[in-house]
């Protein structure tokens, strides 16, 4: 008996190589998000919980009030990546997203709790009240989304264990158990958020709406927790690669593209370690110069679409492995449509690069103000 159920009679409207490109772009996207999200929010929960000085409380009110609308990035980003996912692996992920419907559809409610949460936390740091705790709560809401997420996309690679979970429970109320794979990838998203929350301050020290005093603290913080979760991200990466199955790993050191993207190839951990040098500058040098905030966030991009590439390698290769070939489809290509889809898509980038320039060019408040 096939491990898959059998594929959708309707060809794919576009190229696979085009699908493909366009998922892995919009998912760097959304993990360069997700990362500022989880790493900025601790943050911004340790520093409002230890304040050792007046600048810690500054720094927290400067990451919070950014969350909200980081948040946002979060979830727009999120749903182009899903969809082009949904085309190219739905025999996988539908059966998978199925398996643990419950978890899956929580995921709603979990965010827009968090969400919730994240305006109150900013609204009582404004008003000088007790907000770690609710930060807190907002933070563990989303670690635990991200927790669901890995489990969904560890869980559409291993078409062996459906039909028993199935068997267990056809609710969807059944969350697998026994994957090596699933805790060091969970573990290297949430060590990453550090890593790129760092870099973030790094950033936000060059902006001009903190005062002198404000930007030496801020880029001598972030730069420092940059350079140990950029060891830590080193390290799980590593660890994240190490536990894959023998095939994959093979499979990985041999093909070119995911040899130089990965972590046991050259090009992701070059990136972080530039990042973590971008780091000791700013932490040690503190050094809060425009340029080089500007420096660690092209790094952190670029880090975060290696990181991409090299996840859909594993991804490939192990669904190979199990007879499931996602080139092997076949392809009706409506140019109309894929053309009309290439100038919304471009058009929505000027959209959103306005919406930028507005922004950066509105009034500036200090951040230290009430
Ligand atoms: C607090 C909010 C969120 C967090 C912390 C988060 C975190 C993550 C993490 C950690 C992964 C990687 C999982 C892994 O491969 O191990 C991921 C992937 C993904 N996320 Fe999010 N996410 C959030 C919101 C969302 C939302 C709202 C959506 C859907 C609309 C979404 C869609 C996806 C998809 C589709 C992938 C995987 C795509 C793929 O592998 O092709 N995420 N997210």
């Amino acid at each position: 008996m096939p491990l898959f159920p059998a594929v959708d009679p309707i060809p794919l409207p576009a190229p696979i190589w085009l699908l493909k490109l366009l998922h892995i772009v919009t998912l760097a996207l959304h993990f360069v998000a997700v990362e500022m999200l989880l790493g900025g929010l601790l943050l911004a929960v340790l520093l409002s919980l230890f304040r050792g000085s007046p600048l810690s409380l500054v720094t927290a009110r400067a990451l919070a009030r950014r969350l909200t609308v980081v948040m946002t990035f979060v979830i727009n980003l999120a749903v182009p990546p899903l969809l082009f996912a949904q085309v190219l692996y739905g025999r996988a992920l539908y059966t998978s997203s199925v398996l643990i419907g419950v978890y899956w559809i929580s995921i709603v409610g979990i965010l827009m709790l968090a969400y919730w949460l994240l305006y109150q936390f900013q609204s009582r740091l404004e008003a000088g009240r007790s907000a770690w705790w609710v930060g807190l709560i907002a933070w563990l809401l989303a670690g635990s989304v991200a927790r669901l997420l890995s489990t969904n996309m560890t869980l559409m690679l291993r078409p062996e264990v459906w039909r028993d979970m199935y068997s267990a429970s056809a609710m969807g109320a059944y969350l697998p158990m026994g994957d090596p794979t699933l805790t060091p990838r969970w573990l290297l998203m949430m060590a990453g958020g550090l890593f790129i929350g760092g870099l973030w301050l790094v950033y936000l020290a060059g902006r001009s709406t903190f005062t002198a005093e404000e930007k030496r603290f801020v880029a001598g913080l972030g730069g420092k927790v940059a350079v140990a979760f950029g060891l830590v991200y080193m390290f799980a990466g590593l660890w994240a690669a190490s536990v894959q199955p023998g095939a994959v790993k093979l499979g990985l050191a041999h093909h070119w593209l995911y040899r130089y993207a990965g972590f046991a190839g050259d090009g992701w951990l070059i990136l972080v370690a530039a990042a973590v040098l971008v780091g000791a500058v700013a932490g040690f040098g503190k050094v809060s110069a425009a340029w080089l905030g500007w420096i660690g966030v092209s790094i952190a991009v670029l880090t975060e679409i290696a990181f991409t590439v090299y996840r859909d390698g594993v991804r490939d290769l192990t669904l190979l492995s199990k007879g499931y070939d996602v080139w092997d489809r076949a392809v009706v290509t409506n140019w109309s449509v894929v053309g009309l889809f290439l100038v919304l898509f471009v058009a929505g980038l000027g959209v959103l690069g306005w919406l930028v320039s507005v922004v950066a060019r509105a009034q500036k408040t200090m951040e230290g103000a009430a």
